[in-house]
């Protein structure tokens, strides 16, 4: 008999087990891939460690997170600088004084801070409706039309005009040259991929990989005390009040004969017409210089039940069918839930460590 019975390989779930075991408990962690790490798993190919679900670069402001995750893995000093590509004319994000000059040629923040009210001013928006009103009353149209409208309108599949406003509550402007994209204190990539993390984290429990919980619950349930679930939370009910609803995505690799395709990990194409929204080349997180290259092309696409959930959809309907579900959770005695899927809620690496100790505190009190 274990202690736990875990649902979901990845952080989340890792981070519970690793300190269950380290209180001496037995776990049993489940997971329906064929792999441990969920999304932030990364698979070697051709000597390149590959980010398998999207990008992931881990940064927190949190020293104890930033701890707690080193003492799995040595970090390197990779810093997120991505870089836009509107129809092959090259920009800098987030928006900084680099993307301005090159936008309009100017060369001092005042200059910048000028030409950004003057651009706002034209628009003239003082109650935005939509999304692109909100983008346009945030910076204006010149950044709007050639950095925000065609990767917004992929990621989303709907015309800015037609998008909630809340989706972009601000639009960081930066009045420096600094293009690091992330404003925390600690940033990097863990040397060797983070799969090498997710294995120390799970090894003193017993994994079975390629096993859904849904598929043989009842007997899974019998084989521990508690469950630790981080599977999705309307489906742990049956959907009975209705399905929580995603974007989905779709990752295409491709493995090529160059040693360096783009020059930077992560290339975001923002014109309507490419149908992707950006071009990870892996090598490039710990500054590879293997003589192949691997690159993923990352296409956003409408989730239906049984795609892989990515993005969770926290508008008002959903939020209200998922404080339904939360409802009954709060009920269950012998469940603890947790994880970006559980929660129904985005949640960064350093978030979901975070909100995994906190649940790893309220369990055993230490
Ligand atoms: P996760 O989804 O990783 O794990 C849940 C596991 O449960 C999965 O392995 C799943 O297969 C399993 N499971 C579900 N249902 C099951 C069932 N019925 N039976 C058995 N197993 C089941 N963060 C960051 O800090 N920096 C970054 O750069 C990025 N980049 C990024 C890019 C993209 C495209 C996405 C979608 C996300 C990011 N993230 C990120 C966020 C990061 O991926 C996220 O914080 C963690 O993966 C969340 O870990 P969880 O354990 O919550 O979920």
């Amino acid at each position: 008999m274990y202690d736990y019975l875990i649902v979901g390989a990845g952080l989340f779930g890792a981070v519970f087990a690793h300190e269950a075991t380290k209180r001496g408990k037995k776990c049993l962690v489940i997971d329906k891939r064929s792999h441990i790490g969920g999304n932030v798993y990364t698979e070697k190919i051709d000597e390149i460690n590959v980010h398998k679900y999207g990008a992931h670069i881990f940064h927190t402001n949190d020293k104890k997170i930033w701890d707690y995750v080193n003492q799995f893995a040595e970090f390197n000093r990779f810093t997120n600088a991505p870089i836009a590509n509107y129809k092959g004319e090259i920009y800098n994000l987030p928006f900084n004084m680099n993307t301005f000059n090159k936008l309009w040629g100017v060369i001092t923040p005042e200059d910048a801070k000028k030409k950004i009210e003057e651009q706002k001013k034209t628009a003239g928006i003082t109650e935005p409706k939509n999304l692109e009103e909100q983008a346009i009353s945030l910076v204006g149209i010149d950044l709007y039309k050639k950095l925000i409208k065609g990767y917004t309108e992929k990621q989303w599949g709907r015309p800015a005009n037609e998008l909630p406003k809340f989706i972009i509550k601000r639009l960081p402007v930066r009045y420096t040259y600094d293009n690091n994209y992330f404003n925390d204190k600690y940033q990097g990539i863990p040397i060797g991929g983070y799969t090498a993390i997710i294995e120390k984290m799970l090894k003193k429990c017993d994994i079975r990989l390629n096993t859904d919980f849904f598929q043989n619950r009842d007997e899974l349930e019998k084989e521990a005390n508690k469950i630790v679930f981080t599977g999705m939370i309307d489906e742990f009910y049956k959907y009975r009040f209705g399905v929580l609803e995603y974007r989905s995505l779709n990752f295409d690799n491709e493995i090529l004969d160059v040693e360096n395709y783009q020059g930077n990990a992560v290339v975001n194409y923002t014109d309507r017409e490419t149908p992707y929204t950006r071009i990870i080349e892996h090598k490039h997180f710990e500054f590879g210089k293997q003589e192949k290259t691997v690159i993923t092309k990352e296409y956003p696409k409408e989730w239906k039940k049984g795609d892989e959930p990515y993005y969770p959809i926290n508008n008002e309907r959903n939020n209200e069918l998922y404080r339904r579900y939360k409802e009954l959770a709060n009920k269950e005695e012998n469940v603890i839930f947790g994880g970006r899927l559980a929660n129904y809620k985005y949640y960064d690496m350093h978030q979901v460590i975070a909100s995994a100790l906190k649940s790893v505190k309220e369990e055993f009190g230490v």
